[in-house]
């Protein structure tokens, strides 16, 4: 169990991850993209799973580094042991990244402002800082605009002869590289292609380049460079909730999966109303409801209601009414024999059978994407993990 802070007995409700699969999804995916390098993303706690058991399994499986956004989660992995290649890219304005650069963490650099933020971190921490210049290609999110790279070079390149920092890549990130053949992809290629080309020759030499992240990193081989971005598809969920992984060959198995036991169980007659509000009522003859104890404090998507689909005893069964804040009710459907303490996964790895729902099934049905589906999953579901 990795969760801290007060949580559901994990008998009760957990979040089941699975080591081994998410290693197997890293090995998967390093035979493809190689010899580009892989970088596991684990922040937002490796997208819910639990950041440090996830970071140390995808060291295992031959990540050669980390990837997080926020300094406090680049340091925890630090005070855990890891002592390997850490890239942290997110940062406001008043962060002293002193303790950053001084546990030797790779830092996101986008602008001459940032470049003098890190020097500073340097001095203090008495070393020199390895720094990541960020092209926006066409993102519009972080980086630097083209129109603003070469002022973006030209202090990268003063602050490395002063030997503040070492520049070791160029990267940005795709905006659509989910939907296979978008022009933006390209456009966005060229632009990338174009910052490097700039940065070398205004005095860098770059030896790390990387845009793509799990989506890119499976469909477009022209942008692996130096290092891929391994995000979702090292959690086993397909990066464009279809089958953009098994297209370019590699076999994902969800590493999450969510399962509960019934708390309650009972029969109501025809026309009862269920939940709050009533937006559902049994049909004739009745409805056999059995009672989940997960909410939408768990993170489970209550706009999701009505639409939502488990897994009991080899079948799937709907959920009925109103999300609540911590259960949920199914309907277990005409002669289910189905008892208090029995099993409900909510999603996970599919089985031969394809019973079982994935994060992918369930961001349909809400209306969103697995990495939310899976992101979202509370600090109240104990993580429990195997392999
Ligand atoms: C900058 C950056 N790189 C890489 C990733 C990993 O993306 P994915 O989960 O699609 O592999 C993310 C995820 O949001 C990201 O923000």
């Amino acid at each position: 169990m990795t969760s801290a802070g007060p949580t559901i007995d994990p008998q009760t409700a957990s979040a089941l991850i699975d080591l081994d699969a998410l290693r197997a999804n890293v090995t998967a995916v390093r035979e493809v993209v190689a010899p580009a390098e892989v970088m596991m993303v684990v922040k937002a706690d490796a997208y819910g799973h639990g950041m440090l058991a996830c970071a140390a399994a995808a060291r295992q499986a031959g990540a050669s580094w980390l990837g997080v956004a926020v300094p406090a989660e680049a340091l925890a992995l630090r005070a855990a042991g890891d002592t390997g290649r850490v890239f942290c890219w997110l940062y406001g304005p008043d962060e002293d990244l002193t303790t950053l650069v001084d546990a030797d963490i790779d830092v996101s650099v986008q602008s001459p402002g940032q470049v003098r933020t890190v020097m500073l971190a340097a001095t203090r921490a008495g070393r020199t800082a390895r720094i990541h210049l960020k092209i926006d290609t066409g993102l519009s999110r972080n980086g630097c605009l083209p129109q603003d790279w070469p002022a973006l070079v030209d202090a990268a390149r003063r602050a490395e002869q002063g030997g503040a920092v070492e520049v070791v890549a160029v990267w940005s990130h795709f905006a659509c590289a989910d939907e296979v053949g978008h022009p933006g992809n390209a456009a966005q290629l060229e632009a990338f292609d174009r910052a490097v080309a700039e940065a070398r020759a205004g005095g860098l030499a770059i030896p790390v380049r990387h845009i793509a992240a799990s989506a890119a990193a499976l469909s477009i081989p022209q942008s692996r460079y130096e290092m891929v971005r391994l995000g979702i598809a090292g959690y086993g969920v397909d990066p464009a909730d279809g089958t953009m992984a098994a297209d370019a060959g590699v076999a994902l198995t969800p590493v999450m999966t969510l399962r509960a036991r019934l708390v309650n169980r009972k029969h109501v007659t025809a026309g009862t109303g269920v939940s709050y509000g009533y937006r559902w009522r049994a049909p004739q003859p009745g409805a056999e409801l059995g009672l989940v104890p997960l909410g939408y404090a768990d993170g489970i998507p209550r706009h999701g209601a009505g639409r939502l689909e488990l897994a009991v005893g080899g079948r799937r069964v709907h959920q009925r009414g109103s999300v609540c804040m911590d259960q949920m009710i199914v309907d277990l459907g005409p002669g289910a024999t189905e008892e208090i303490g029995d099993e409900v996964v909510l999603f996970g790895a599919p089985g031969p059978d394809g019973v079982v729902p994935t994060a992918s099934d369930w961001a349909r049905w809400c209306g969103t994407i697995g990495y939310e589906i899976v992101t979202r999953i509370g600090a109240r579901v104990p993580r429990v993990l195997r392999g």
